[in-house]
């Protein structure tokens, strides 16, 4: 059993998740997550939440969107042409796998494999003698295959819509309206954290992969031409791994070390936001217990980057099974969106940029000479088409028309005499434009996967989940030594004493105490506190410390000034 069988093995024992629908023979690509993991997953989202959002209320707000939306919003994003995979048939038993992975777990890794053709996956299946991975029959063409879900709202077939496989596209909707509520300030960043949902093709690599997962994601709004990050200063000392599209082309595989600030001085990166939250995601990966030497930033190469994207680094981690895995995307998607989505929607989602000194223009403006017009022309109704005509017409337009004569405009004569030019000064104060987009977007369940594989360890045969003590499902664990003389009713008190200052605690009765321990080990739980024989001589307790198996004596009236001290580390 390697490390990934092992926390698969665990995580369905003790109920962190697994396999959906299982009475039903489960569904591959999705998750149910049992009570443990349901507390881990939303400590994860929670500790997001405070360290990208709360942390920067004033610039960036969390938002709330659905997750079916009508097609044309991704018509207008694109997915519809673009969110694709390769796929290819089973020429025998007719199942049907993802193209790329077929190749990767057949031949092994080949150098730009994400971004190549139908042609060229065709090619190198033929060439390798590429079998089906379940019955080794012959594979037939490459094709595409859209991974949006689709749905309809209402009784009308017509009325198609997809589940949203992104949640960045209720954020690029909503812009405009956020904007202009939250007194429309440049940057400003829209979060989600929420579900999404992506047809993938065959997932077979548990909650590395799925069908439906939650995303924590930010849509960074910001002026191109004032692009900086005012935050910057906060992480431009800190070091990241890169593995940038320079390195790759050479065929290399191994990183540079570079500070922010020097990233962003040659240009790696091309964007200081995105340079700013690739900082941030280093520090949080670090935080639920990845160290720097097993993360790194790869850039995408053209053909791998998302349609919308000009610039994307994949931030990943080593993991022991799945090796270099993604566990959040970085992209500098410009004005691409907001510009599809006004021109789909015909809404103006330009803003305004005031210039810090107005500027003075000069403009021609068209004058009817309107006595002129009326003595020459006796019909009322062409007057009148006359005037209309000289004023909606571009006043220098007209002016160099009629610099050669008179000119016809819808069987009308305009003569040169029928209007006077004035040049006028004008002062222009700003202009309008849509701004640009950084987005950092990370998968929840992966990091639930991750946080565990970087947690687990083995001690005397026995599992502990060394998790960081604040994404730790569960805090403390209470047990009776006995359940007799006293000891389980003084352990009852103890524990709701704690529960009532708002920790998720346990009570364990069950089993010899090391078997309690034991338990509470392999879920991550970092303390337990034992009640025994001397608790009811001296209302003392003994602390035991999940990871070093310490434990200490202390008295009843000090363990919540303990226990806020531990867990506010
Ligand atoms: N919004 C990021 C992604 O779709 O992967």
């Amino acid at each position: 059993m390697d490390k990934y069988d092992k926390i698969i093995d665990l995580a369905k024992r003790r109920g962190f998740f697994t396999t959906s629908c299982e009475i039903y023979g489960g569904v591959a690509g999705f998750l149910d997550f049992g009570p443990i993991g349901t507390l881990l997953k939303r400590n994860i989202e929670n500790k997001w939440r405070e360290f990208f959002i709360y942390k920067h209320y004033g610039l960036i707000y969390e938002i709330e969107t659905p997750i079916v939306m009508p097609s044309k919003v991704f018509e207008a994003s694109g997915h519809v042409e673009h969110f694709t995979d390769f796929i290819v048939e089973c020429l025998s038993c007719h199942r049907k796998f993802r193209a790329d992975h077929v190749i990767l777990y057949q031949v092994g890794e080949i150098s730009g494999l994400e971004g190549k053709s139908a042609e060229e996956l065709e090619k190198i299946i033929q060439e390798n003698n590429i079998r089906c991975p379940e019955c080794k029959g012959k594979l037939g063409k490459v094709s595409k295959f859209n991974l949006l879900f689709t749905t309809n709202v209402g009784p009308y077939s017509e009325n198609i819509a997809y589940m949203r496989p992104e949640a960045a596209q209720g954020m690029f909707v909503n812009f405009k309206y956020i904007y202009t509520i939250m007194r429309e300030k440049l940057p400003i960043g829209l979060a989600q954290i929420g579900k999404v949902l992506r047809n993938e093709i065959s997932p077979r690599q548990g909650p590395i992969r799925l069908r439906e997962f939650t995303i924590m994601e930010i849509e960074l709004f910001f002026d191109p031409k004032n692009p900086e990050c005012n935050l910057l200063n906060e992480v431009s000392n800190e070091k990241i791994n890169l593995l940038t599209e320079n390195i790759i082309i050479k065929g290399e595989n191994k990183p540079i070390e570079l500070t922010i600030e020097e990233a962003i001085k040659e240009k790696i990166i091309l964007s200081e936001w995105q340079a700013y939250f690739m900082a941030l995601s280093k520090i949080f990966l670090e935080k639920i217990g990845v160290p720097k030497n097993k993360q790194m930033f790869i850039e995408k190469l053209p053909n791998e980057r998302a349609h919308y994207s000009a610039q994307t680094f994949d931030q990943v981690v080593e993991l022991e099974r799945w090796g270099w895995t993604e566990v959040s995307g970085h992209a500098y998607r410009t004005d691409y969106d907001l510009l599809r989505h006004q021109n789909y929607s015909g809404q103006d989602l330009k803003v305004f940029r005031r210039f810090t000194i107005p500027k003075k223009e000069y403009r021609i403006i068209a004058i009817p000479k309107i006595d002129i017009i009326n003595n020459i022309i006796k019909n009322n109704d062409i007057a009148t088409k006359i005037i209309s005509i000289i004023k909606n017409k571009k006043a220098e337009e007209l002016k160099k028309e009629l610099e050669r004569g008179s000119i016809i405009i819808d069987d009308i004569e305009i003569r040169p005499e029928f209007v006077e030019f004035k040049t006028e000064e004008i002062t222009i104060t700003g202009e309008h434009f849509i701004p640009h987009v950084s987005e950092p977007s990370f998968g929840a369940e992966r990091l639930v996967y991750v946080a565990m594989e970087y947690a687990y360890r083995e001690k005397n045969n026995r599992i502990i989940l060394s998790l960081p003590k604040d994404i730790a499902p569960i805090k403390i664990a209470v047990f009776p030594l006995v359940n007799k003389d006293g000891l389980r009713e003084k352990a009852i008190e103890v524990y709701n004493m704690i529960k009532s200052k708002g920790f998720i605690v346990e009570f364990d009765d069950d089993g010899s105490i090391g078997r309690r321990y034991a338990r509470a080990d392999e879920i991550g739980i970092p303390l337990a506190i034992t009640i025994d024989y001397k608790t009811m001589e001296d209302n003392t307790v003994t602390i035991r410390n999940r990871d070093t198996w310490e434990q200490e004596r202390i008295s009843i009236s000090n363990i919540m000034e303990y226990l806020n001290n531990f867990f506010s580390k």
